[in-house]
């Protein structure tokens, strides 16, 4: 890793240009001619969750956009605590951000297989996937982490996703071999970008209000 200690080229090359890649060549391919075409990559999503047969454009339409959402979760010079509302936030749900950071850290390592750990705003208090909260409040809208297996992302749960750590080998395996739990360490204190999950956040409160 001579010229970045935290995410190596070698490891951009195979899991952007390759892997991401080949999720976005292979849905190309799967939805051409079909009804799927033309819709928005989170409509494809969730049109295609959990429907049998579509099982292959799930899970290339869901692994498109997870990626594209990690890219945009780090930065060059990440890492550090975030401030402001996301801070305040975090503090009111998991008690300090220290806690929030060891229960995002677990999750991701305990992940059986391929998947991603997640911090997403949950803005319906139900966890039912067929069912809308009659009468949600302000009390039903808070922080979570989840993880999710393989292709699956929170959207699906109708939650929005606010950050994510790809905790499938090929994320890691290059720069850290089966560490896992270092390439989430490096991860949240080297690379995470506080600023995008905040104007994430902003986003995700304006959609559910
Ligand atoms: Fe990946």
């Amino acid at each position: 890793m001579p010229w970045n200690p935290h995410m190596s080229r070698d490891t951009l090359e195979y899991h952007w240009g390759k892997h991401h890649r080949a999720y976005v060549d292979n849905l190309n391919k799967q939805i051409v001619g079909t009804e799927l075409d033309g819709k928005t990559l989170e409509d494809v999503i969730l049109a295609t969750y959990n429907k049998g047969d579509l099982l292959p454009p799930f899970n290339n339409a869901a692994q498109a956009w997870n990626h594209e959402f990690f890219w945009e979760s780090m930065k060059p010079g990440g890492g550090g605590e975030p401030s402001g509302e996301l801070l305040q936030l975090i503090k009111r749900d998991f008690g300090s951000f220290e806690e929030f950071v060891k229960e995002l850290k677990a999750a991701a390592a305990t992940q059986f297989g391929s998947g991603w750990a997640w911090l997403a705003y949950k803005a319906n208090k139900l966890d039912v996937g067929n069912a809308e909260n009659p009468l949600p409040s302000e009390e039903d809208k808070k922080l979570v982490v989840v993880k999710s297996p393989n292709a699956v992302n929170p959207l699906v749960w109708n939650y929005s996703p606010l950050l994510t750590i790809d905790v499938w080998e090929h994320a890691y395996y290059l720069d850290f071999q089966n560490r896992r739990p270092d390439y989430i360490s490096t991860f949240m204190e080297k690379l995470v970008s506080w600023e995008a999950v905040s104007s994430r956040l902003v986003k995700a409160k304006a959609g559910a209000a």
